[in-house]
């Protein structure tokens, strides 16, 4: 997978280099391309903004940067009719689709993702609607909450993304079993020693009966979605009420 990343401070990505998403850079499992917009600004000033049409608080960032540089990344020909384009082009903004786990796996399976990093009240609309002509182009949040960029949104999301590209996570069953992905919050986990500061690892996970650490694993996961996600839960696990029990 190719993932190229437009933004006016190339150096939040620098950590793009360090730990899992590192070494599959280096293994070549990921490309990753970080280009300052700058780059395709032509005045002295390397201009990116100017003042809102029909007015308003902050600035917008100007459709001609963005431009040039979706051009440069995407190349100028239109996906002939009818066919899938190749690239799909992120717009990180709090006014997107939320980002989840599935959207993460959906997006593992593309082979050229471009991030656009918009800052200040966002980048001219038709920006967005140019790139259509020659990409697929998905408007993402990464959650109800407003950051200064698309930077540390987009960071989020090619981590999420990355991990789940053949290859990139060691042990493939490991990805399995976290939160998300069964629906559910992953239940708690526990290492050596035994016991810590008077605190015993319960009993179950030490005693070697697979189908009972299995169905505790599960009895913890679900306590846990209940309690601080029950938004995840579909209506047919809930507790029938007044009775506390669980459908099927
Ligand atoms: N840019 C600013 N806020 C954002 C958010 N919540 N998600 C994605 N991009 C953003």
């Amino acid at each position: 997978m190719r993932i190229d990343i437009v933004t006016i401070f190339p150096e939040f990505f620098g950590v793009l280099d360090v730990s899992l998403l590192g070494k599959a850079r280096r293994e070549r499992l990921l490309e990753l391309g970080v280009h300052d917009l700058r780059e395709w600004t032509h005045d002295r000033h390397r201009t990116v903004d100017d003042t809102p049409y029909g007015g308003g608080a902050g600035m917008v960032m100007k459709p001609e940067p963005w431009g040039e540089a979706l051009d440069a990344l995407l190349g100028q020909a239109p996906a002939a009719e009818g066919e899938r384009a190749d690239a799909l082009v992120v717009f990180p903004t709090p006014a997107g689709v939320p980002f989840t786990q599935a959207l993460a796996r959906e997006l593992a399976s593309e082979s050229h993702i471009v991030f656009a990093c918009g800052r200040y009240e966002g980048i001219d609309a038709r920006v967005a609607d140019d790139a259509a002509t020659r990409a697929r182009v998905l408007e993402v949040s990464l959650g109800d909450y407003v950051l200064n960029g698309g930077e540390v949104a987009a960071m989020a999301m090619i981590e999420a993304i990355g991990r789940l590209v053949p290859g990139v996570v060691g042990n493939p069953e490991s990805l399995v079993e976290e939160s998300h992905e069964a629906g559910l919050l992953e239940h708690p986990s526990y290492t050596k020693p035994q016991v810590w500061r008077g605190r015993e690892v319960p009993e179950v996970l030490r005693s070697g009966n697979h189908a009972a650490i299995a169905a505790w694993r599960h009895e913890q996961s679900l306590e846990r979605t209940r309690r601080v996600r029950p938004d995840l839960l579909p209506a047919a696990a809930e507790p029938e009420p007044g009775t506390g029990r669980q459908h099927g």
